[in-house]
């Protein structure tokens, strides 16, 4: 487990999967009842910006630093809009100085009816993530296989929620774990929303894995992918994706009107692109 997300806060990648998982949460909201977040690969929770690891690699200066140093079109500020609340719900303003992760944002736009349950398996991870939450009554740490907390907490007894996974691929077979983890969400909570991140590298393995989750079963399934520069197997993370099961409604097309600007302002070079991928009819 040498993978360390305090490296990569805030990059390109992370903009794209939290300004959806931030849209996802904003859709549960708008109903009073409770949801419930299953986040699988959580992470430690909050990033410094000034820390020694985000300052060895700048990547968030080319992700988050980039949309708030930007004018943004009406249509772009708006659907960022629920994450840039939880970025300035963290950091008490607009200045920047730490960057939320997927539980912070989480808990951030979240109410007192909501539940978490955040898993991290590297064990000092955990225990930060453990200790940013302390007090908080509505969160549950554990520190096991994301994979193993996925199937033992589904159902939700909300049965509204998310379930965010969002592993390292430092292993092989991310992928197929990736996709038996898509059968047991739809098996065990079919109504949930899904949010699953990927990188794009191997682009036989993105198409092949995708094919795999529309035979599925969901009704509304989207896929929607970015990258910065020509994606290559190696080098630098070019592109990444995510996967949304069950997405709110409007996400596909909101999101289709606002990708070629969000994909000219994160572009490394001109090989930057994007698509939306509808893999189930009611998408
Ligand atoms: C990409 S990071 C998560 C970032 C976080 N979801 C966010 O968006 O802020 C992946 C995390 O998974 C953890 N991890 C690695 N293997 C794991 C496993 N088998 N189960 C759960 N967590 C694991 C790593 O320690 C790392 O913190």
């Amino acid at each position: 487990m040498n993978y360390r997300h305090a490296f990569h806060a805030g990059n390109f990648a992370d903009v794209l999967k939290h300004a959806v998982l931030a849209r996802i949460l904003v859709y549960l909201g708008r109903k009073d009842a409770g949801y419930h977040v299953i986040d699988s690969h959580a992470g430690i929770g909050l990033y410094d910006l000034a820390a020694d690891e985000a300052l060895r690699t700048g990547e968030w200066e080319g992700g988050v630093g980039r949309i708030r140093a930007a004018r943004l079109s009406p249509a772009l500020g708006d659907w960022l809009a629920p994450w840039q609340a939880a970025l300035r719900a963290v950091n008490g303003g607009d200045d920047l100085l730490v960057y939320p992760g997927s539980p912070v944002i989480a808990t951030a736009l979240g109410r007192l009816q909501d539940r978490y349950h955040f898993n991290e398996l590297h064990p000092q991870d955990a225990e930060t993530l453990s200790a940013l939450f302390a007090g908080d009554r509505r969160v549950r740490v554990v520190s096991e296989d994301g994979y193993i907390t996925v199937r033992a907490q589904l159902p939700p007894r909300e049965r509204r929620g998310v379930v965010v996974i969002d592993p390292p691929f430092e292993e092989p077979g991310e992928f197929d774990r990736l996709l038996r983890a898509v059968h047991d969400a739809h098996k065990r909570f079919a109504t949930g929303c899904l949010l699953i991140w990927y990188p794009i590298k191997d682009i036989a393995a993105v198409d092949a894995f995708l094919k795999g989750a529309a035979e599925v079963g969901y009704p509304r399934l989207v896929a929607i992918e970015q990258w910065v520069r020509e994606p290559r197997g190696d080098g630098p993370l070019s592109g990444a994706g995510v996967l949304c099961a069950n997405p709110p409604f409007m996400l596909a097309d909101e999101t289709e009107a606002i990708l070629p600007e969000l994909i000219r302002l994160l572009a490394v070079d001109e090989g930057a692109g994007g698509r939306v991928l509808r893999l189930a009819e009611d998408s």
